[in-house]
């Protein structure tokens, strides 16, 4: 499954369509189609009059690459086939993939729902759309060679993620989807406290669109058997890092919404506070 092509900065309005699930694994040799959606550069730009007969000034040196994760007009967005031949040139099985690649779909899913509300309509809807699409693509990274997931590091996929992001020449503004949508924000004292196997910083969602895809990817877990989980049942769980961990994720509930997920799927389990990723997951 593919998501739908979604205008630039805005979704049209319409409830998000139900979503299957693949029936079975993706097979990953997909051909790189490389649908590349429209330029973010600003056209037009002439209102202001010229002088007779003068020379039209060429355009200066293109903006620098942003080196933040804010809205940087002039980022190509790769577009879902793109990022689907991406998942296929990095997964090291066809199992993996589908597991990674449909986690991401179904969390852009859930995106893609919470972006029709109005409130939202400021935000980059493929910018977010790349954002989730990609955001566990360093997952890859820590498969072994028996095709065995290293769960006792997968807090390292964020950085091996915007690592791999990086190798393949994207910009900062996609790498830190990667890098900076575990938990409900993963701080430099979590790191210390808890002893992570990542170099002690903040890896916090700043943007709209970076703390839209850390939220969106909450109420999805890999694990086997894969489960939605409510919102109340992710509080349930988060509540275990402390209570801060819970004001953070109600305050990405009031910004955002619940997601309706049985709109999603017909397979929605029963959701208990029981159920959840492994700790700090995202
Ligand atoms: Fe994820």
């Amino acid at each position: 499954m593919s998501p739908p092509s979604v205008p630039r900065r805005a979704l049209t309005g319409a409830a998000a369509a139900p979503v299957t699930p693949s029936n079975g694994p993706h097979d990953p040799r997909v051909p790189a189609s490389g649908v590349i959606t429209g330029s973010r550069e600003k056209t037009g730009g002439g209102n202001s009059p010229r002088p007779s007969g003068s020379t039209p000034t060429r355009p200066k040196t293109p903006p620098p690459a942003p080196t933040c994760g804010c809205y940087a007009p002039g980022v190509r967005i790769p577009g879902p086939e793109e990022i689907r031949a991406l998942h296929a040139k990095h997964a090291p099985t066809a199992e993996a993939f589908a597991s990674v690649h449909r986690h991401c779909e179904l969390v852009w899913s859930i995106a893609e729902q919470l972006l029709a509300s109005p409130r939202l309509s400021r935000l980059d809807a493929e910018l977010v759309r790349a954002g989730c699409l990609l955001h566990d693509i360093g997952v890859y990274r820590l498969y072994g060679e028996d095709g065995r997931l290293d769960h006792k590091n997968y807090i390292r996929h964020g950085l091996l993620g915007q690592e791999l992001l990086e190798s393949e020449g994207h910009p900062a503004a996609l790498c830190r989807f990667c890098s900076h949508h575990t938990g409900v924000g993963l701080t430099r004292q979590d790191v210390v406290s808890q002893n992570l196997p990542v170099p002690p910083a903040d890896y916090l969602a700043e943007t709209p669109e970076e703390r839209l895809v850390m939220y969106a990817d909450k109420f999805h877990s890999k694990s086997h058997p894969d489960r939605f989980l409510t919102p109340d049942a992710y509080a349930a769980h988060v509540r275990r890092f402390g209570e801060e961990k819970v004001f953070a994720f109600q305050a990405l509930r009031d910004e955002f919404g619940d997601p309706d997920l049985a709109l999603l799927t017909p397979h929605v389990e029963p959701l208990t506070p029981r159920v959840g990723p492994p700790p700090v997951s995202g």
